[in-house]
Parts: C-alpha cells; sequence; structure tokens
C-alpha cells in the first residue's frame, strides 16, 4: 500500500490449511494511527480462502501491536517464553474468521 510520500504499509501472509498465518505487518512511522494496518488487516480477512482462522505471534513487549491486534479481534491463545533473540515472549494470537464458510 502506498501513496505520494512513498510506502504506507505492507502485510504479509501465508496459508496453511485451515489457518490463515499473519507473518508481517507494518505501517512507516509517518502513516501510523491513521487506519492503515485496519485496511491491510481487512484485506487479508476478505480474502481467506479455505481458512477458518488468522493466527500470528508477536513480541510480549511490542504494546502498540497488540493493542492493534486486540481491536482488530485477535485474542491470546498461548505464550511461548523467550522466543525472541532478546528474550521477550511471543504471545501466540488467533482470530476465528467467522461463519459462512462451507465445514468440510
Ligand atoms: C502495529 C502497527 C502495524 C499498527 O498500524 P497502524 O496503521 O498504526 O494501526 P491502525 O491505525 O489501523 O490502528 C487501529 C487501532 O489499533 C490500535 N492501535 C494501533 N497502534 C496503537 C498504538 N501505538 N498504541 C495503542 N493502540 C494502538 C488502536 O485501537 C487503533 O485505533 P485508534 O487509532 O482509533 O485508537 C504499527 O504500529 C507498526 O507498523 N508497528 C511496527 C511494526 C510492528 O510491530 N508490526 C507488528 C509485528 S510484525
Amino acid at each position: 500500500m502506498a501513496d505520494d510520500d512513498g510506502v504506507a504499509g505492507y502485510a504479509v501472509s501465508r496459508s496453511i490449511g485451515d489457518v490463515v498465518d499473519l507473518q508481517r505487518i507494518g505501517v512507516s512511522p509517518a502513516h501510523q494511527r491513521t487506519g492503515v494496518a485496519t485496511v491491510l488487516l481487512d484485506e487479508l480477512l476478505a480474502h481467506p480462502g479455505e481458512a477458518d482462522r488468522m493466527m500470528l505471534e508477536v513480541s510480549a513487549a511490542n504494546v502498540a501491536a497488540i493493542a492493534f491486534y486486540r481491536r482488530s479481534g485477535f485474542a491470546e491463545l498461548a505464550t511461548r517464553p523467550r522466543y525472541y533473540r532478546d528474550g521477550s515472549d511471543a504471545l501466540v494470537m488467533s482470530r476465528d474468521l467467522g461463519s459462512g464458510r462451507m465445514v468440510r
């Protein structure tokens, strides 16, 4: 996603069976808190393919991202202690992608 000032943000996900793994989402500092990540996430959520939930890992130290994910409907599922190189824990977060898709 870009505007005249350059890249505003990006998001990368990977579908593995029933799960969409949100691998990265980032917004340039100049564009943060303007809804860019919300638009990017909504775009991914609009194309779930066969998946029925989205999952991600985030550092327990990343207060901004955790606030964004909670606000976007994600709930904490598990903690991976000392998962990152800096020693911080990883939170595993998950969000149902809703009904309306065929159950196989
Ligand atoms: C986390 C991140 C992607 C959020 O992007 P964003 O475009 O600023 O998010 P939005 O503007 O869509 O925010 C939607 C809501 O999330 C919450 N939120 C977002 N950033 C927040 C912050 N810094 N502090 C508290 N709440 C925050 C708010 O509820 C916000 O709504 P509001 O602005 O009306 O209060 C951005 O801060 C970022 O790129 N951080 C660095 C990279 C990163 O940590 N990525 C995630 C891990 S890979």
